[in-house]
């Protein structure tokens, strides 16, 4: 969408991921001071996002209020309490009558609830797509689009329907981002599950409108650390919004490291906006491939039960030649300069990413070809 907005995708936290219903104002206060304690605003993490259970009741004018009892200083407060820290504050709704945990919802209220979102100074929309009507998709967030750009306040729009409606085909002038698929869990299967339906539509994502597999799970459930690097590489080199979904106020050492992984973000917020694309992929292993600004970006995911040795081949994989210099983004080293191919071996579950620089391109295809694989 075309409304100044995501121009690199959204990085910043949403309550659902590890606290669902259970959110309260002092909740988000203190993820808010979290956000700054733990230097996470400093490395890009802006949006501080509210998703479902803020909601109380619709007055007899239609006007929408924050449940009194979680909520009782309103939303309002709640921005000025982020914009005070430098951060961004982020809402949900949906589009149909009751949200997905059958709080009241936006369908038919358009107009009356974006003014009264941007009257709150609310800078980022989640909106969802429980209980509607039936009416498409594409025509029920067109709605909000509208209802959102007439207030005339920049509000990044997020497009919540689970990838029903092929939405990479109409999104891209809608919103400024869209599920491409159902919810998240934090286990292997759920987020290998969710990686392995994304290699069609990435050539979709650009600036000003991104895929979205969905909020991290980094820090949540029993993810090994193997698993929470390979889930935080792919989703940030998918181009996905990096939204964390732990509870920040207190993280593990090495959630926090994965999350603060500065070259891992420096993928995602590169400037060109180019997704990440499978070049190989079998039952043991993925090869994603993506160009940079300044170079390529290579990913060797082990999805085997044992380390294996995982090797990338510069002319088949990257569609390169020459001397590539491989810099390896997780150990934060330059490997030095290969000519035909690079080899690691990779932890199970575990991945490698690699920075390459120089080489030469060998014909005009972009690689696309998968290499190939039963289980796509
Ligand atoms: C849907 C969405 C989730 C979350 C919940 C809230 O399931 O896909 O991300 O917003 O609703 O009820």
């Amino acid at each position: 969408l075309d409304n100044g907005l995501g121009r690199t995708p959204p990085m910043g936290w949403n309550s659902w991921n590890r606290f669902h219903c259970n959110i309260n104002e002092n909740l988000i206060k203190q993820t808010a001071d979290a956000l700054i304690k733990y230097g996470l605003d400093e490395v890009g993490y802006k949006y501080l996002n509210m998703d479902d259970c803020w909601e109380g009741e619709r007055d007899e004018q239609g006007y929408i209020h924050a449940s009194n009892v979680t909520f009782p200083s309103g939303i309002k407060a709640l921005a000025d309490y982020a914009h005070s820290k430098g951060l961004l504050f982020g809402i949900y709704s949906d589009a149909g009558y009751l949200t997905c945990a059958r709080r009241p919802g936006s369908l038919g209220f358009e107009e009356q609830d974006a003014k009264t979102f941007a009257s709150w100074e609310i800078d980022y929309l989640k909106y969802d797509n429980c209980n509607n009507n039936g009416k498409p998709e594409e025509d029920r967030y067109k709605v909000m689009r509208d209802a959102l750009n007439a207030t005339g306040r920049p509000i990044f729009y997020s497009i919540c329907e689970w990838g029903r409606s092929a939405p990479y085909l109409w999104a891209p002038s809608v919103g400024n981002s869209w599920r491409t698929t159902g919810d998240i869990h934090p286990t292997w299967p759920s987020i290998l599950g969710i990686l392995q339906r994304q290699h069609r539509i990435t050539k979709y994502a650009g600036p000003g409108g991104w895929n979205d597999p969905d909020m991290l799970q980094v820090g949540n459930g029993k993810l090994t650390v193997d698993e929470q690097k390979s889930h935080f590489s792919l989703w940030a080199a998918l181009k996905s919004p990096l939204l964390l979904g732990f509870d920040i106020r207190n993280p593990s050492h090495d959630t926090l490291e994965i999350v603060k992984n500065t070259e891992i973000i420096a993928i995602n917020q590169d400037p060109l906006g180019k997704s990440v694309n499978i070049v190989k992929s079998t039952s043991y292993l993925d090869i994603w491939v993506g160009k940079l600004s300044d170079g390529h970006v290579a990913l060797l995911l082990n999805k085997d039960e044992s380390p294996t040795t995982i090797k990338l081949d510069f002319a088949k994989h990257v569609n390169i030649r020459g001397e590539i210099l491989v810099r390896d983004l997780w150990e934060h080293e330059d490997k030095g300069i290969y000519v035909n191919s690079y080899s690691c071996e990779v932890p199970k579950h575990g991945i490698a990413v690699l920075k390459l620089f120089g080489g030469t391109k060998i014909n005009d295809f972009t690689v696309q070809y998968y290499d190939h694989n039963d289980n796509l």
